[in-house]
């Protein structure tokens, strides 16, 4: 075999690569037109405006609630909101179905900006004529209309505030967070309101944390080598919705029975826990309210209304002796 014909063969295999990867991604495009005509003609016929919602997580019962806000407001608009997401937490794939939503030329494109990638894309939808919001993560220097979600500095400091009341000031603490990688905008939020909080008080200190990658199963192991490492532990903070649910489990196996455990998001099985006395506080935020505003305030873009930099939603801390919840926090439960 001669040099010329490796060359060659590999020439042909590279363009054979690129040519499928072309045809992939145009089916890919021709996919998600067809969803979003199907989503057009089965919904409303006479919708004006089309937009796309990307969350983090489809099958997730925060994001269910996301959805579920916009949906509520698409029946009251003449709209049509297409929404979609990966079926697990995967930043990759919701670039690509930004991408996608930015080729198929929607309206409006809503999107949860989770780290640094999202800003050139939310830049290139912009510069193509589409508005952005982002929704629950912020993306502040990117060329994003608005932002509608928690301020999760803010969220963060109520929490470590909240543990410093509940526990007395005295608390070993560990952490588990959705995500430590410090493009996660959102979990590093959390983390420093949390962290600059509880920095003010002698009695408190962190001596464990790790990463669950929103996954619940993962939560919990990670809780187990914590405790298993530090017997000392004497509380918990966990900066997503799945993130308690894995603390918990983790000190049944252990009969751990007294820790003093933290967590995000108003989910049914989060408040069923609560309930028990196996959480002790949670982050409340408003998943619902978020995607319905998300459309609101995209419409009024489109009419040219004014909107503001920022809309952000309620945060509240939410103990047993909240319970039953009353109002905007009950929306969506499934309980
Ligand atoms: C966050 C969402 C995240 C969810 C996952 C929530 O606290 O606001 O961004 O997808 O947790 O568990």
């Amino acid at each position: 075999m001669n040099r010329t014909f490796i060359i060659y063969a590999i020439l042909i295999s590279l363009f054979i690569t690129t040519l499928g990867f072309f045809f992939y991604f145009y089916q890919q495009v021709q996919i998600f037109d067809k969803k979003l005509e199907e989503t057009n003609s089965s919904e409303t016929r006479s919708s004006k405006h089309h937009f796309v919602l990307i969350g983090e997580e489809m099958g997730h019962d925060y994001w269910r609630l996301v959805g579920e806000g916009a949906k509520k407001a698409e029946s009251r608009y003449d709209v049509v909101v297409q929404y979609e997401g990966p079926k697990r937490s995967n930043p990759d794939e919701q670039l690509k179905l930004f991408d996608m939503a930015i080729k198929s030329k929607v309206d409006g494109i809503i999107i949860q900006a989770l780290n640094d990638e999202f800003t050139p894309m939310i830049n290139k939808a912009v510069k193509k004529g589409i508005p952005v919001i982002t929704i629950d993560t912020d993306a502040p220097e990117s060329m994003r209309s608005t932002y509608i979600g928690t301020d999760n500095y803010k969220a963060g400091q109520m929490a470590g505030q909240a543990l410093i009341e509940d526990t007395d000031g005295k608390a070993i603490i560990g952490i588990v967070t959705g995500g430590m990688d410090k493009d996660n905008h959102q979990h590093q939020l959390r983390l420093e309101g949390f962290k600059d909080t509880i920095a003010q008080v002698e009695g408190i200190k962190i001596v464990a944390m790790a990463e669950s990658n929103l996954s619940r199963v993962k939560a919990e192991e990670k809780a187990y080598e914590m405790l298993t490492e530090h017997d000392d532990i004497t509380a918990f903070y966990g900066t997503s919705s799945l993130d308690g649910m894995g603390i918990v489990a983790a000190a049944n196996n252990l009969n751990k029975n007294d820790l003093y455990v933290m967590t995000f998001d108003t989910l049914t099985e989060n408040i069923r826990l609560l309930k028990k006395g196996k959480i002790d506080a949670i982050v409340g935020q408003q998943p619902f309210e978020m995607g319905e505003k998300s459309i609101e305030i995209m419409l009024d873009l489109l009419t040219g209304n004014s909107v503001q930099d920022v809309y952000q939603t309620n945060v509240t801390i939410i103990r047993t002796s909240d319970l039953p919840l009353k109002g905007s926090e009950r929306m969506g439960l499934l309980d």
